[in-house]
Order: C-alpha cells, then sequence, then structure tokens
C-alpha cells in the first residue's frame, strides 16, 4: 500500500471537524488546522512560528498542560473559557493536550480543542428548525382556509355596495368591509411570502445587499447612515434572490425603526472557511451582517425575536423576522443576533459551492 504524503496527511487534517494544532518543543505552533482557524480567529499562516500560548490564549493552565504533555501525560480541560480577539468573543473549550508518539527525544504535542457552548448551539438550531418547519405547514394550510372565504366577503361587499344608492350612509360599511378584507389578505401574503417554495438560481449578494440599500435610503430620515464593507472576493449565492431581498429588507428596516433620526447601518460581507451549518460542515460559507449602534434589543425579547408574532413595536406584527428566518432556513443557512446598547448585529450565514 502507498504511504499517504505529507501534503495528502495535512489536507486531511485540514478536513477534520476538530480543531487541532501541532506544538514543538519551544512550543511555538508547527501546524494548524482549518478548524482550529475557524475557532480561534486566526490564520494558520500568522500562527505558525508563533508562541503557542499566544495562538491558544487558555492561560497558565495550557502551559501546565504542555509541560505534563512533554513527560508524556495526557490532560484534558475541561470547559475553559478562551477568550478571542477579533472580533472579541469568549467561548469555552475542552482542551486535550498529548504528545506525539514519533519515538525518541520527541516532544511534538498534538493539541485539540472542541467548543462546547457550540454544542448547545447546534441542539438549539435542530429545535428550532423543527419548529419553524411545523409553523411553515400550519401557516401554508391557514392561509389556503382564509384566502378563499375572504375573497368571497370582499366579493359581496362590492356588490351589496353597488346595490345601494350613491348618497346612502350604509356605503360606509362596505366600505369597511373591503378595507378590512383587504388588509388581512395582504397580512396573509406577507405570512405565506416566507413560506413559498424558493427559486435556486445564482445570484450576487452583494447586489441584493445594494438593492436593500437603496430601498432603503430613500425611506430615512437625514441623519441614518448605511455603509458598508463588503469582501469583493465571495462568489454568487444559489437560491432565491427576491426572498433575500425580503430577508435583509426585514432585519434593515427593524434598524430604522430601532434607531429613530440618527445612527449607522452597517452591512458587511465575509468568507468564513470550514463553517458548520446545521451540523454539516461546509468548506465556504458567507457571512452577511447587518449591524446598528441604535438601543439594542429588549433583553427581555432577545432569546424569542425569531418567533412569529413576537413585536416590541405598539404597531408591530411581530412576523418580520420570523419570516427573515425561515427563508434564511430555507436556503440551508442559520441566522444569529447578538445586541447590547449601541451595537446590534444580525449575521446571516449561507453555505457556498460544494460540502467537504
Ligand atoms: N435592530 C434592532 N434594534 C432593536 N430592536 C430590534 C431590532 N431588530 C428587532 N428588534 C426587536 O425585535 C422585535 C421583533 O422584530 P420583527 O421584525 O420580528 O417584528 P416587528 O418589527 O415588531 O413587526 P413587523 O416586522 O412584522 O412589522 C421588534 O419589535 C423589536 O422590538
Ligand atoms: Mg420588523
Amino acid at each position: 500500500m502507498k504511504i499517504p504524503d505529507s501534503a495528502f496527511l495535512s489536507r486531511v487534517l485540514d478536513g477534520l471537524k476538530q480543531a487541532v494544532l501541532l506544538s514543538d518543543s519551544a512550543k511555538t505552533v508547527r501546524f494548524m488546522n482549518g478548524a482550529a482557524e475557524d475557532l480561534l480567529h486566526f490564520s494558520a499562516q500568522r500562527a505558525v512560528g508563533q508562541p503557542v500560548m499566544d495562538v491558544v490564549p487558555l492561560g497558565m493552565i495550557l502551559q501546565a498542560a504542555l509541560i505534563a504533555g512533554a513527560e508524556g501525560t495526557t490532560t484534558t480541560l475541561r470547559q475553559t473559557p478562551l477568550r478571542r480577539a477579533n472580533p472579541p468573543s469568549e467561548i469555552n473549550v475542552d482542551c486535550t493536550v498529548s504528545a506525539l508518539p514519533l519515538g525518541e527525544g520527541s516532544d511534538y504535542m498534538i493539541i485539540e480543542l472542541n467548543q462546547v457552548d457550540h454544542l448547545r448551539k447546534i441542539a438549539q438550531e435542530t429545535w428550532l428548525q423543527d419548529r419553524q418547519g411545523a409553523f411553515g405547514d400550519v401557516v401554508r394550510s391557514l392561509a389556503h382556509e382564509i384566502k378563499n372565504p375572504l375573497g368571497g366577503l370582499r366579493g359581496a361587499a362590492q356588490l351589496l355596495d353597488r346595490e345601494l344608492p350613491k348618497q346612502n350612509t350604509l356605503r360606509e360599511y362596505t366600505r369597511i368591509i373591503t378595507h378590512e378584507a383587504d388588509r388581512l389578505s395582504g397580512l396573509v401574503d406577507r405570512l405565506t411570502g416566507g413560506y413559498r417554495d424558493i427559486k435556486r438560481e445564482p445570484f450576487n449578494l452583494h447586489a441584493v445587499l445594494e438593492h436593500v440599500r437603496k430601498l432603503t435610503l430613500v425611506e430615512i430620515p437625514l441623519g441614518l447612515d448605511v455603509d458598508r464593507d463588503y469582501d469583493p472576493s465571495i462568489p454568487d449565492v444559489v437560491g432565491d434572490r427576491e426572498q433575500m431581498i425580503q430577508a435583509v429588507l426585514n432585519i434593515v428596516r427593524n434598524a430604522v425603526q430601532a434607531m429613530g433620526s440618527r445612527g449607522t447601518i452597517l452591512l458587511k460581507t465575509r468568507v468564513r472557511r470550514q463553517h458548520t451549518l446545521h451540523g454539516q460542515r461546509h468548506r465556504l460559507v458567507v457571512e452577511a451582517s447587518i449591524s446598528d449602534d441604535g438601543p439594542g434589543i429588549d433583553p427581555q425579547l432577545i432569546d424569542r425575536i425569531f418567533f412569529p408574532m413576537v413585536t416590541g413595536r405598539a404597531d408591530g406584527t411581530g412576523l418580520g423576522l420570523a419570516i427573515t428566518q425561515e427563508i434564511i432556513r430555507r436556503h440551508n443557512g442559520v441566522i444569529e443576533c447578538t445586541s447590547e446598547p449601541g451595537k446590534t448585529r444580525f449575521s446571516i450565514f449561507l453555505p457556498m459551492g460544494h460540502r467537504p
């Protein structure tokens, strides 16, 4: 049997979902796979040659594990907080340090990292996905049941209106019926909009964001800005352009409504390598984020904002984000949100191209 060469082996390591680093006897990084790049927000190119302690910021506890490793003891640090720079965030990881068995004199160390809060997120995603799928079925059948009689109701009101003499005050009532039937029909259309079948055509995500930007600039007050920071290298996304416009517009409109008369919305795109969505690892994922510097989402609502009928506005229907999430889900993507006063960010992750 042919023994695989080192380039082949590093490709195998790069394909692993587990984050793996290799440290030499001087405790400098000699190798780092794609999953570790993703987890640590550190490129392998930059990490190789750097002290392990700088690349994997777990503090003295990692130092101790490396020393124990050099003596042949495998150590697992459980649920250890790891603070990442750029953007700053804290995650919890399980970290295993073990010596690479290369024979005498070798003190190469393998460091494996596993994000533990990430596992909880995946479980939540699956739960949300099931819930949304079931909600979609209910919406489709309800929409059908409502729209048919509504059409009849509107038609009957119009016939009645025609029968009444021009000056008759009762015509005010027929007008109310027609108007309310139209409003209800519009609501049903909006609700079902996110639950239509989606097209599968390549489209440019920046064109979608630019379209939303233009639509928004027309309606917003002068003190509001919509800035952009695009990664020009992202390839086309496959899906439904119109629905994606709707999904992003719902987020941007919320930001505008929350901000009042001053502030900035930022539309940003980035490519993420080796990213997991719905339990599937993708070689390339595009992240489109919409941030605003408004007051932030009410902490009492934040866990539920993607559910239908959850609103913090007196005139809100609470459908915008539920529809957005359904559209993203149908594109096999994920939407996440973080919010604090002065910084609210919605991130849409969409898979690109083939899976590894
Ligand atoms: N950028 C944001 N800043 C502050 N709060 C937000 C932001 N985005 C969403 N929210 C909160 O989340 C709630 C839910 O938003 P969602 O779009 O689902 O419904 P809505 O805007 O209330 O109604 P609809 O979009 O159906 O007209 C909002 O009412 C608001 O309280
Ligand atoms: Mg909304």
